[in-house]
């Protein structure tokens, strides 16, 4: 095998929120990127500068293409040129709720053409364990190229928290390569922009960390979504419960309720988990009931919009969903359980306006809702705020002011004053 280059060129496939700010941080540490997205509608608004993801300002994508060492297209003949190549490309669950992997194969598929000897290829797409060692490797292997020999193969999981301050570099990187010698290349890679490395004995154990991360934090929301009704029935508030349990010093971690869990990774990776569980005939409760929770929080949140309007029937109101993405502070709507609970109350005859800084559009089913503009105006006729993401920057104090009752089902208002009117779910 080649000796390893110290400033590598470095092939990132997928550049959505993983592979994006995965090629500005190769970029920073002085590395060539050549970024491959089959997204044309991407790579041209990276060509024109602009930006498709929440975190990055236009300037901030300029500044990616600052020192000439960022090039992006649709075509993956570049692939010869580089040292290592990236997949950051999407998971999703299929219609059967399994894991569909057509584009972890389209990815490996269109790199054989170009793979050549002395290459390292990461997996950092989310997935079950084995998808390396018993997916990857015999796709790459057919250009008889072997692994561990002539090619190098790792999974890595990324962990970055879009929306969030974490830094990349600071998140110590996962690496298990399907050989020693594919596992101390990868490393070599990662270690030259990451600030700490955490090696492990085979991509199944890298794969299974990642699974292991997003399950425990699916099992743990769940289960105090599932608080809530108790907690109403006996006039306790769970975020108050939660406040006072975290000062523990030691052995609670705070995890909060919401309307449900959503995102491309929380309510899928675990669904992968238990799709590799069942091929080796074990069950996995937990996540079997933690799915039911999460199914069953958009009735829930409807009921209690219900609840709290009466005598008025739910096709006289009109409510003001506030926040539609699956989490705060991103414009990224995959899996977010808002559009569940919006059409439910579309079913039920609610007249529903919404506002959401990051959506200017949303369309459920046959219907194409705008995001209204927050004005006082806007607000006379509503009966009730419904708070579904807690995104910075929202004026929440308005809502409360404006409209007669405001359910929070993420303690958005917690810094409103006077807050009477407000329903902590
Ligand atoms: N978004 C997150 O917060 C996050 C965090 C950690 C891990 N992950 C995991 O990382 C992976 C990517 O997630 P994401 O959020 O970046 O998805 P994304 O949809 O934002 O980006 C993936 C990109 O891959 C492109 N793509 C699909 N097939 C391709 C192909 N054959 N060749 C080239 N490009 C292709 C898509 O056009 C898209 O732009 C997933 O497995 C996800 O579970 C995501």
């Amino acid at each position: 095998m080649k000796e390893h280059a110290s400033n590598y060129k470095i092939g990132i496939i997928g550049l959505g929120y993983v592979g994006l700010p995965l090629a500005e941080l190769f970029l920073e540490k002085g590395n060539t990127v050549y970024g491959i997205d089959t997204d044309e509608r991407k790579i041209n608004m990276l060509n024109k500068r602009q930006s498709y993801l929440s975190d990055y300002k236009k300037n901030e994508i300029r500044n990616l293409f600052s020192k000439n060492s960022f090039h992006v297209g649709t075509t993956f003949n570049v692939i010869e040129k580089v040292d290592v190549i990236i997949i950051c490309v999407p998971t999703p669950l299929d219609d059967h709720d399994q894991p569909d992997l057509k584009y972890v194969i389209g990815a490996a598929q269109n790199l054989l053409p170009h793979l050549r000897r002395g290459q390292l290829i990461v997996l950092e797409s989310s997935t079950y364990p084995g998808t390396c060692e018993e997916l990857l490797k015999p796709i790459l292997e057919s250009t008889g190229l072997l692994v561990g020999r002539e090619i190098s193969l790792a999974y890595s999981p990324e962990r970055i928290d879009p929306g969030s301050k974490w830094e990349l570099e600071h998140i110590p990187k996962v690496v298990g390569g399907v050989t020693p010698s594919c596992t101390s290349y990868a490393k070599e890679v990662y270690e030259a922009v990451f600030k700490r490395m955490v090696v492990v004995s085979s991509p199944r154990v890298a794969e299974m960390t990642k699974l292991l991360e997003n399950s425990q934090r699916y099992l743990n929301i769940s289960f105090m979504n599932s608080l809530l009704k108790i907690c109403e029935e006996l006039d306790i508030s769970l975020w108050e419960v939660i406040e006072a349990a975290g000062t523990k010093p030691y052995g609670f971690t705070k995890y909060y309720p919401g309307p449900g869990v959503g995102g491309h990774c929380i309510p899928v990776d675990p669904l992968y988990l238990l799709w590799k569980s069942r091929e080796h005939h074990i069950d996995l409760p937990f996540i079997e009931l933690c799915r039911q929770v999460n199914e069953d929080m958009p009735s829930l949140i409807v009921e209690r919009v219900a609840k709290t309007l009466r005598p008025k029937e739910l096709n006289e109101c009109n409510v003001l969903v506030i926040g539609v993405t699956y989490k705060k502070d991103v414009n990224d709507m995959r899996e977010s359980i808002a559009l569940h609970i919006i059409e439910q109350l579309l079913e039920s005859g609610v007249k529903v306006d919404y506002f959401d800084p990051y959506v200017n559009e949303l369309k459920i089913g046959e219907t194409v809702l705008h995001a209204v503009p927050l004005t006082a105006r806007n607000m006379r006729n509503i009966d009730c705020t419904l708070i579904l993401t807690d995104h910075s920057n929202i004026p929440y104090e308005l809502f409360v002011k404006h409209t007669p009752v405001v359910i929070d089902t993420r303690n958005a208002t917690s810094k409103v004053a006077d807050r009477k009117n407000v329903i902590l779910l």
